[in-house]
């Protein structure tokens, strides 16, 4: 049970620690969350502090999911089959509301593909190929991000994956919609930013 209570607890934990807020700190003294579309991600690092910040944000919030799993994983005993699960749920939390930074965080979208890739990555190669589809032709990456979470519950449930896996992707696509609210009501309204555009909606 400790073990339990320690994978799930540094994997919140981790994810806490925002990579887009540490870099726009580190190389323009700014907090990016006032600049761009105001998210702390790699989608508004590209915006707000260009290609390079943006990919190693991108790589470094990946990073937190795959090893918040694989950590529930080395710690899980035989009962508890989810518990990798549930660490890639926590890191995803942290990256939304990171305990470092006044619960402020960004929508999650890569620290889902990293503990999804590491939970199921055929699954995730799909819907992920999906998603770049369909920003390579709408240039709307908040489009691709929630096809992307949606998707993956669908996937797995057509795959016959176990429950855990198929309710913890279910908890994701919620969160991942319910986090791009500001972003569909933008797509609704046709002021959305798109990728390499002008900046729309500053906060
Ligand atoms: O993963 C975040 C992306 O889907 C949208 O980011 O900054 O355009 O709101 P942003």
């Amino acid at each position: 049970m400790t073990g339990t209570i320690i994978a799930i607890a540094a994997s919140y934990l981790l994810g806490s620690v925002s990579f887009s807020i540490l870099f726009a700190r580190w190389l323009r003294k700014i907090d990016i969350r006032e600049h761009g579309s105001g998210n702390a991600g790699a989608t508004n690092t590209l915006r707000v502090l260009g290609k390079g910040p943006a990919i190693a944000v991108f790589l470094l919030d990946i990073a937190k999911g795959v090893v918040a799993v694989l950590l529930g994983r080395a710690l899980m005993g035989d009962d508890y089959a989810w518990l990798p699960v549930v660490c890639g749920l926590a890191s995803i939390a942290g990256h939304n509301w990171p305990i470092f930074f006044r619960f402020k965080g960004g929508k999650g979208i890569a620290t889902t593909v990293g503990a999804m890739i590491a939970l199921a990555f055929v699954p995730v190669l799909i819907a992920g190929m999906t998603a770049i589809l369909i920003i390579a032709l709408t240039r709307y990456v908040s489009l691709g991000s929630m096809i992307f979470a949606v998707l993956l519950p669908i996937i797995l449930a057509i795959g016959g994956w176990d429950r855990p896996m198929i309710w913890g992707a279910v908890i994701v696509a919620v969160l991942a919609v319910v986090r791009h609210r500001k972003n569909i009501v933008k797509l609704l309204n046709g002021t959305e930013n798109k990728l390499g555009g002008s900046k729309k909606g500053e906060p």
